[in-house]
């Protein structure tokens, strides 16, 4: 048996129900918060990560999927949003120079991960990101319309963490700090904080290792270093979200996995995805469009994983939508008819289906249980010989013969009943 690669999913009819709920409740959001579409690339150069995301982080330095294209080019598939709506946005002249851009983008992206509950191999995002304003609002714009995606899928009990990571010119200070303090306790880290230490010092808070969580207790903070100009950002955030009524609570850990960020970075987190605590994730990154060869364009976006927001509904009822009608025959010349019916109830907007090869009622009706059918529109011989057809609900067990000239007028009532 030919089977599929480690932390890649086949993802069955049974679970669309509950992912269309969050994909149509974000694309709704999108709408509302005019935001537009943008469909990236599955992969790019692999130099478009390794400049946005960072040559030291996790993703771009152990996680990426990349290979040689036939003119010994490095490409990689995506394992994140933000870096090829940047290369787009910068490549088509910062998109024709409009002044504020809102795009939003839904797809697979893929990531070398050690595969486990909510941490897959190729999984979905949904994202939205903002260029051309550095105004705060903008960073309380991307968090509320996160919350409202999640709120308006179903989600409960989650948290939104906020933090402010300063901008290059006052995280030199904190970053010297913060290795001065780390460099004092060097024997008590882990061999991936050691090597932080060296080259990302940033990202020794962000440590996950049992043994370096008590270090972060005693390590200076970030917000105790931002600049002026950062620090008004920062309380401008804080003030949009007090008054937008969401409740957040400032974790000055949070400095995220990617180096693009600078001032606002935040997480939406639950307890109950184990290690995998967070469904979605952002921030600022005023400095990223310029490094693309753009001219200087603030920006700010985030990226919510479906998969696991998905984890999240599990207990939720999936409302897979099973179809309108099925149709019972008992072959011949009632197949015909079920055929030519089947299509003008499909041409009237009505879902229908039904099966060839099967010929007795009680295998019919099972499948129409089955598909999740309303009702069974059944042609035997008498029906044939009347102009009519049974129409059985199949939720009240009420049947009733129709004239074939109203069948559909019949059905829509029945259906919209
Ligand atoms: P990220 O935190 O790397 O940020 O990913 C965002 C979300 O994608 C996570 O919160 C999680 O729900 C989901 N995710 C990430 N990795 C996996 C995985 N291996 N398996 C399942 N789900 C996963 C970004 O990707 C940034 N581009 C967000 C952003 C947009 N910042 C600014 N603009």
């Amino acid at each position: 048996m030919l089977t599929k690669p480690p932390g890649i999913e086949d993802i069955f009819p049974d679970r669309i129900g509950r992912r269309d709920l969050i994909v149509d409740a974000a694309r709704e959001m999108f709408r509302l918060y005019n935001f537009r579409e943008i469909v990236i690339p599955v992969m790019e150069f692999t130099e478009v990560f390794v400049r946005g995301l960072g040559d030291e982080t996790d993703i771009v330095s152990k996680e990426m999927f990349t290979f040689e294209d036939r003119g010994g080019r490095s490409l990689a598939l995506r394992p994140e949003g933000t870096a090829s709506v940047v290369r787009a946005y910068v490549e088509n002249g910062e998109y024709n120079r409009l002044a504020t851009c809102k795009f939003f983008y839904i797809g697979p992206m893929f990531r070398a991960e050690r595969p486990q509950k909510g941490r897959l191999r190729q999984f979905n995002q949904f994202g939205a990101e903002v260029f051309g304003s550095g105004d705060p609002y903008h960073d309380y714009e991307a968090m509320a319309l996160m919350d409202e995606i999640a709120k308006k899928s179903g989600m409960e009990d989650y948290r939104l963490l906020l933090n402010s990571i300063g901008c290059p010119a006052c995280r030199v200070n904190f970053v010297k700090e913060l290795t001065r303090y780390y460099a004092g306790r060097k024997d008590l880290l882990c061999r991936d904080c050691a090597t932080r230490l060296e080259r990302n010092p940033l990202r020794l808070l962000d440590c996950k290792q049992d043994s370096c969580q008590p270090l972060k207790k005693d390590a200076p903070r970030i917000t105790s270093f931002l600049c002026a100009a950062c620090a008004a950002h920062h309380a401008a955030v804080k003030g949009y979200l007090a008054d937008g009524g969401i409740a957040f609570t400032e974790d000055h850990l949070l400095v995220r996995g990617l180096d693009y960020y600078t001032r606002t970075t935040f997480e939406f987190v639950t307890a109950r995805l184990g290690g995998q605590n967070a469904f979605a994730a952002g921030g600022r990154y005023d400095n990223l469009v310029e490094q693309f060869g753009g001219r200087p364009t603030p920006a700010v976006g985030f990226a919510a994983g479906i998969e696991r927001m998905e984890l999240l509904l599990e207990e939720k009822p999936s409302l897979s939508p099973g179809i309108d009608l099925f149709i019972a025959h008992t072959g011949g010349d009632t197949l015909a008819r079920a055929v030519a019916v089947c299509g003008l109830l499909r041409g009237n907007g009505l879902s229908a289906d039904l099966d060839p090869a099967s010929k007795g009622f009680k295998a019919q009706f099972k499948k129409a249980d089955r598909e999740g059918a309303s009702l069974v529109l059944v042609v035997g011989e008498n029906e044939l010989a009347a102009g009519t057809y049974t129409v059985k609900d199949l939720k009240s067990g009420e049947q009733e013969a129709v004239p074939a000239g109203s069948i559909i007028e019949y059905c829509t009532s029945k259906l919209k009943r």
